[in-house]
């Protein structure tokens, strides 16, 4: 299945990471062997009218990369680890739930729409942060239990295949 939707948008060359397709856990039916990111993206985008940005950061050395996204555009295409909820996130090793992005002082704005905000990383089998996914919402406290597990399946499908490191020219 490949993902045909003008709303797909991808900024940089992330597909080119190699994923292990034989993985141990049932391959989710959302998943495109040819392009992981990006279905993961879309299936994501389609699963609640709650989300109105998804997108994924691929993690290279200190500085998270923009890669396929749905939504609107943003100027946040490179992300300092430590900046904002998403470099915050890294920094921390952990998974943020901002459910109100105006109460918070290191956030990047994407969309003045915006109002809540959902960063799960991605963790590769042997552990390390390879990336994120962060999700935008227009509604206040968007992000409850059944969200957080949902985009951690999806996140944890997505690691666990995830096998190389970015190629060491890109950047
Ligand atoms: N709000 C994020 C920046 C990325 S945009 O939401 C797409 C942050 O504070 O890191």
């Amino acid at each position: 299945m490949r993902i045909e939707t003008s709303r797909t948008v991808e900024t940089d060359p992330v597909e080119d990471y190699a994923f292990n397709d034989s993985a141990a856990s049932m391959t989710p039916d959302w998943y495109d062997v040819d392009q992981p990111l990006r279905s993961a993206v879309a299936h994501l985008a389609s699963c609640s009218s709650k989300f109105n940005w998804v997108g994924v950061y691929v993690l290279n050395g200190s500085t998270l990369e923009l890669g396929p996204y749905i939504g609107a555009p943003t100027e946040h295409t490179r992300i300092e680890v430590g900046v904002g909820v998403c470099g915050t996130a890294v920094a921390r090793n952990e998974d943020m739930n901002v459910p109100d992005v105006t109460a918070t002082d290191n956030y990047l704005a994407c969309s003045l729409e915006t109002k809540s905000e959902l960063v799960v990383l991605i963790r590769s089998q042997d552990g390390r942060i390879v990336g994120q996914i962060d999700i935008d919402s227009h509604e206040h406290a968007a992000f409850g239990p059944e969200e957080e597990r949902l985009v951690r399946d999806v996140a944890e499908a997505l690691g666990e295949r995830w096998l190389e490191e970015p190629a060491a020219d890109r950047g």
